[in-house]
């Protein structure tokens, strides 16, 4: 026999679903979790999947549409949601995104930054250091990393005022560390996520908040379906280890993970959720 028996009927009972989702419920404990930037793609998995594990979750967005989407698929399947817009480049409206997770739910046990202007608009004008625009720079920095900041920012004065703690998880991206020929704004955008996820986690904590970012390969959400150049992801696929492209899904378990007290000594990392696209052969 390979494996001890002990072993094997571990791995039996783990691999039963509605064991794994009890442990998983068991250690979320998330009364009131907060996502922001979510109305689709790797947000919307993470939102669902939440809510699926018994968590309460403000869906929040800049495009109301897509976040009451989202919110309609959790309430349908028995979930607790509520669609909020607001805009990561709007100081005050992060801040009343955080207090209406107060309000409504109580308290706020998680944060999840996933939004960041994807827009054409945007991402047509972020090509090349020699074209990079003021107007374009800022508006990347504004949305992308202050967004982050300010969201990060009250989530932390409202797990003090609880005394609670609590767990933010911010989404920055493989471009932060690889090296692109392409999107230096973006990369730039994602490798302060990345800083910024650092010193909260350093900083804040001893008072029991943890800080870690996801930084996924590329990953089949619409956004990336329709925007990424074929070009571009047969050259990632390539250099890829695992055959095949994210799922939305497959960001969002790591995401929940580090949610929830399964991952209570984990902080301050950026976990790469890309197929092994790190590992070049
Ligand atoms: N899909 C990928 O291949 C990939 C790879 C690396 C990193 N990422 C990162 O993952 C995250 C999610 O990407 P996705 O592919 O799921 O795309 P997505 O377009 O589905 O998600 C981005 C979300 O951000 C929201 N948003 C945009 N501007 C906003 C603003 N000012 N205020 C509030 N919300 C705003 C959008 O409405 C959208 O719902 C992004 O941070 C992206 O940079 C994605």
């Amino acid at each position: 026999m390979k494996y001890p028996l002990l072993l094997l009927l571990a791995q039996r009972e783990l691999r039963s679903e509605s064991r794994l989702r009890d442990i998983l419920w068991e250690n979320l404990r998330v009364n009131a979790s907060f996502i922001a930037g979510v109305g689709s793609g790797i947000g919307a998995a993470t939102s669902e999947r939440l809510a699926a594990e018994g968590a309460k979750v403000i869906v929040g967005d800049i495009n109301i549409a897509g976040a009451k989407a989202v919110v309609d698929r959790i309430t349908s399947a028995g979930g607790v949601a509520t669609a909020v817009q607001f805009d990561l480049a709007d100081e005050q409206s992060t801040g009343a995104l955080i207090q209406t997770c107060v309000d409504k739910y109580g308290g706020i046990d998680g944060l999840t930054n996933v939004g960041a202007d994807l827009s054409p608009a945007t991402m047509s004008s972020d090509l090349d250091v020699l074209e990079m625009s003021l107007p374009i720079l800022e508006r990347t920095m504004r949305v992308n990393v202050i967004g982050h900041a300010f969201t990060c920012r009250e989530a932390i004065k409202s797990f003090l005022k609880q005394g609670t703690g609590g767990a933010i998880v911010n989404v920055s991206s493989e471009a932060a560390s690889c090296g692109e020929d392409t999107r230096p704004a973006y990369a730039a955008s994602k490798a302060a996520v990345n800083a910024l996820m650092r010193q909260i986690s350093l900083r804040w904590g001893k008072e029991g908040i943890r800080c870690n970012c996801v930084a996924p390969g590329i990953t089949m959400s619409a956004t990336a379906e329709e925007q990424m150049p074929p070009e571009f992801k047969k050259q990632w696929l390539d250099m890829t280890t695992m055959k095949r492209f994210g799922r939305p899904e497959d960001l969002a378990a790591t995401i929940i993970f580090l949610l929830s007290d399964d991952a209570s000594w984990v902080s301050g990392q950026v976990w790469h959720v890309n197929g092994g696209s790190h590992f070049h052969g």
